[in-house]
């Protein structure tokens, strides 16, 4: 039996995601099409002693994206409304500012779509992001470490300023990011657990994820409990997510949308991490790792409810993060134990 995709098969996987970003033409093709869509997996081990048994922990895995982070969803549709609103056309230039994410998967669709990227990034981004957005043929522009996602967002800005020919997305500002996540993130979680949903836990960054989950989410469900976490102070090592009293706060947010909103301590999120791979087997990013902290502050204190939460993205790209990962035997080869394969 032959694997490769028929026609009518690509043609099944690219109608559901294009209707999901309400794209017509150009057509997304099917490497395109398969961002959204990811596991919502039950978490039935890592939490099991503090929670109760009524407690359910769900986590929707956006490392599944093709482009490995759940960025991948508002960079396409950034993108899309772009190319609808005329602003982005053929062989035009990207402009944005992100800690890497974002720009990786404006990367991967830029590249598919026939756009040059050009990309604020601080100087402190890890190795792999900086290799995935070498391999991906961007054009990085390093701003300084100490100024953090901030001095990205200022430089993109000043960029743009000068040239107007660079078309400045701005996912700070940009309705189409938190867009995407009404699109599609949000009616995924709703299709998959419907009213059994109770909590919804998120991360804040540009805050595009909470601001359009929740949305979505309260739309069709007025009762769910939407709560935010951001890190606790302003050096965190939590990469991806902000700490709003000392950033530059992000146009798209609003902070009246969450019930509640958790400060996350970075230690315990990262012991989290580990406790994560070890007893679920699913590796993630430091923000799911905070997330996750959040979701279970909140399970702690019920007797029953169904809390989903969302894991940006996973491990891989943090493995050169020597705090977060050590390889064993300091990365020499590993000996043979006679259990392997
Ligand atoms: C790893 C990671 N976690 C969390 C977030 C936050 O998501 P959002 O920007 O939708 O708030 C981002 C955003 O870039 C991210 O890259």
């Amino acid at each position: 039996m032959s694997l490769a995709p028929t026609p009518a098969s690509i043609e099944a996987r690219e109608r559901p995601a294009g209707e999901r970003f309400g794209v017509a033409s150009p057509p997304l093709g099917p490497f395109l099409a398969g961002i959204g869509g990811t596991p919502l997996v039950p978490l039935r081990r890592v939490a099991a002693a503090e929670l109760k048994p009524g407690v359910e922990l769900w986590a929707k895995l956006e490392g599944a994206n093709p482009g490995g982070s759940v960025k991948d969803r508002a960079a396409l549709n950034m993108v899309l409304e772009a190319e609808r609103s005329g602003r982005l056309r053929p062989g035009m230039t990207i402009l944005d500012a992100s800690s890497g994410n974002t720009g990786i998967a404006y990367g991967m669709i830029g590249a598919a779509r026939g756009y040059a990227v050009k990309l604020c990034l601080p100087a402190n981004a890890n190795r792999e992001r900086r290799a995935l957005l070498a391999a991906y043929g961007v054009d990085v522009v390093l701003t300084d470490p100490l100024e953090g996602s901030d001095g990205a967002i200022l430089r993109a800005r000043a960029l743009a300023a000068a040239d107007p020919s660079l078309v400045y997305l701005d996912q700070y500002r940009n309705p189409a990011n938190w867009g995407a996540h009404v699109r599609s993130t949000g009616p995924e979680i709703w299709a998959a657990l419907g009213p059994r949903l109770t909590h919804f836990v998120a991360g804040l960054g540009t805050t595009g994820t909470f601001m359009g989950v929740s949305r979505a989410l309260r739309q069709v469900h007025p009762s769910v409990r939407c709560i935010s976490v951001q890190p606790d102070g302003p050096f965190h090592g939590l990469e991806g997510l902000k700490h709003m009293a000392s950033s530059i706060v992000p146009p798209i947010y609003d902070p009246g949308l969450a019930d509640e909103a958790l400060s996350a301590p970075t230690e315990e999120s990262l012991r989290l991490l580990h406790r994560l791979g070890r007893s679920e087997g699913i590796l993630v990013g430091p923000s799911a790792a905070a997330a996750l902290w959040g979701a279970i502050e909140v399970g702690r204190r019920l007797d029953s409810g169904v809390i989903v939460t969302i894991f940006p993205d996973g491990a891989d790209r943090y493995l050169s993060d020597a705090h977060l990962f050590q390889p064993v035997g300091g990365g020499a080869a590993l000996p043979r134990t006679g259990r392997e394969g």
